[in-house]
């Protein structure tokens, strides 16, 4: 087979690429090593910058975001029965909008059908071959037979578990840790949000997050231990705990239900530089990963391919490289400003291992002067909708 772009990984990065190529005429084939149900089967953040909006938009798929997200101008933030607001419409005139991220990747994937886009599911066996050549070609299995794609580049949108950032070879790839020493667990419930907006909480407990998909479906989240297992955790026990580190007038209009999906995951920061190597393009996860405080993960994900796409476009539509050349630097500079943040609203937010009363207090602090100073609000308001690509 032939193509211009070989996509490996069917997730919201390589979704988005290859429709956004499509509306350019730029053929692609996706490789996903799992099943499309698998993969609508992942639960992840749900809260969309408008730069993923505008993609959303370019790759015409945006009709039931609009339709169904919710626009939210402002977050909560509380500390003990403290609470306060983070107004994104006042400090930089955009919100953000509340839509699953497993209902982008359904649109993605309806898109793509429309498209008669070529997606091979359950591939196995994927190795990217030549990227440091001009003429890259991947080899993968299907049902045990072997296929081979010949391409023009390889864009490397197969998470942090994928082939593509090892293919990058050890001596010119860079990579940068921070594992955090707690975990996320999380349910879904078919109840009422507890609030309208989203509630970030600190407290002596541990951290605290009250999310939503809609008016009838919560996601909500306790900092964990990563000793423990999701089987530890009754439905009542995560609700109990919730109650005590969310603010008491929020806890008591709390509508608690059944569990329709519970899961614990790890929480890390990771880059790898470069993002290129030869024609070969890191994308999303691949690349980077954010611990999801501030919902960072898609929406950055989302300015790689915004990247990467308008590079290959200048390369089929103007025959300039400058794209492809800049593209590493490009999305790194981005991507480590959402490192940052992520980074730091995660440890304003946590309680730590070894915590001391002082480092409690210092946290407190923070968010006392968050609360009180309009220049720190406007930098978490700028961070949190989402900086400029
Ligand atoms: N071959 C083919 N496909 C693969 C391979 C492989 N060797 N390895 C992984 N994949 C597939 C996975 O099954 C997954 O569907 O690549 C896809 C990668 O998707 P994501 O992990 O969702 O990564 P990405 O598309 O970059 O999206 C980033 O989604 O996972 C969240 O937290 C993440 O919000 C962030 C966003
Ligand atoms: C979610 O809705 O799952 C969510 C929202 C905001 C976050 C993380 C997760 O920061």
């Amino acid at each position: 087979m032939q193509t211009q772009v070989a996509i490996i990984g069917g997730g919201p990065s390589g979704l988005l690429l290859a429709q956004l190529l499509h509306r350019r005429g730029i053929d692609s084939i996706v490789l996903e090593r799992k099943t499309k149900n698998y993969v609508l089967g992942r639960i992840r953040a749900g809260v969309l910058e408008q730069g993923l909006v505008r993609l959303m938009e370019e790759a015409g798929c945006a009709d039931r975001l609009h339709a169904e997200g919710f626009q939210h101008d402002g977050t909560l933030i509380s500390y003990g029965d403290e609470m306060f607001r983070i107004d994104f419409k006042k400090h930089t005139g955009k919100p953000v909008i509340v839509y699953g991220q497993t209902e982008v990747t359904r649109d993605l994937y309806e898109a793509r059908e429309q498209a008669n886009g070529l997606i091979e599911f359950n591939v196995e066996n994927v190795v990217i071959n030549g990227a440091d050549t001009d003429n890259p070609h991947v080899t993968y299995a299907v049902h045990g037979e072997i296929r081979r794609i010949e391409c023009d580049f390889v864009a490397g949108c197969d998470g942090f578990h994928g082939v593509s950032r090892k293919t990058i070879p050890t001596d010119v790839r860079r990579e940068y840790e921070k594992v955090y020493p707690f975990g996320w667990l999380g349910i879904l419930s078919k109840t009422p949000p507890v609030n309208h907006e989203l509630i970030y909480a600190n407290s002596p407990r541990g951290f605290a997050l009250a999310s939503m998909r809609n008016e009838s479906l919560c996601r909500y989240y306790i900092q964990c231990s990563l000793d423990d297992d999701v089987e530890d955790w009754s439905d009542d026990a995560f609700w109990e705990e919730f109650k005590k580190r969310i603010p008491a007038d929020q806890a008591k209009q709390l509508i608690t239900g059944p569990s329709i999906e519970k899961s614990i995951a790890p929480l890390r920061s990771f880059v790898t530089e470069p993002m290129r190597w030869g024609r070969l393009f890191l994308c999303g996860d691949a690349a980077h990963i954010v611990p999801p405080t501030g919902a960072k993960g898609l929406n950055t994900a989302a300015s790689d391919v915004h990247y990467l796409y308008e590079a290959l476009r200048g390369y089929y539509e103007t025959s300039s490289a400058d794209g492809i050349d800049a593209y590493s630097a490009k999305a790194l500079a981005r991507v480590w400003k959402t490192e940052r943040f992520s980074w730091w609203f995660s440890s304003l937010m946590h309680r730590y291992p070894g915590q001391t009363a002082f480092d409690h207090r210092i946290q407190v602090a923070e968010l006392e002067f968050l609360r009180s100073n309009e220049a720190a609000q406007k930098a978490m308001a700028e961070n949190y909708v989402g900086l400029p690509y």
